[in-house]
């Protein structure tokens, strides 16, 4: 049973409200992850938040994850795309790993439309909006 979550966010993310608002809205990091949290609490989960702009930490963090937490809700940025580092650590790790973006990225150009980390992920959403962390502290909820 999934109790403890971490979320990561990749680079860039910490800019969300300023960043390119006509695809990624104009709410900022802080106001989507009091959401989540409050997502996970309503789903009977606690709730970590995580973001970085450095491959190494969120590698760091992922291997860390194995021991303390259940599960993971990941938004790689433009990592997802190019990051065989970031795959192998969640190859590396046991517990299951979601795959989030906020746009669509098969709709956008097309170096997005492949995520070198999605075949070693649980399952992957995109699209949604800030909605596609909810759907994945949803989908933690109910493995
Ligand atoms: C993103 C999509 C990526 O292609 C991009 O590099 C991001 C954000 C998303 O959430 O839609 O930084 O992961």
């Amino acid at each position: 049973m999934i109790k403890k979550i971490l979320v990561i966010h990749g680079p860039n993310l910490n800019l969300l409200g300023e960043r390119e608002p006509g695809i990624y809205g104009n709410t900022g990091i802080d106001a989507l992850n009091s959401n989540i949290i409050d997502r996970a609490k309503k789903n009977g989960m606690e709730c970590e938040v995580f973001q970085s702009n450095h491959e190494g930490a969120i590698i760091d963090k992922l291997h860390a994850a194995r021991t303390s937490f259940d599960g993971v809700i990941i938004n790689a940025g433009a990592y997802t795309h190019y990051s065989y580092a970031i795959r192998d650590a969640i190859a590396a790790i046991k517990i299951p790993v979601i795959e989030v973006h906020i746009s669509n990225v098969f709709a956008r150009d097309e170096f997005r439309s492949k995520s070198v980390i999605a075949p070693v992920c649980k399952g992957s959403i995109s699209g949604f909006g800030f909605g596609s962390y909810y759907l994945a502290v949803q989908a933690l909820a109910e493995l």
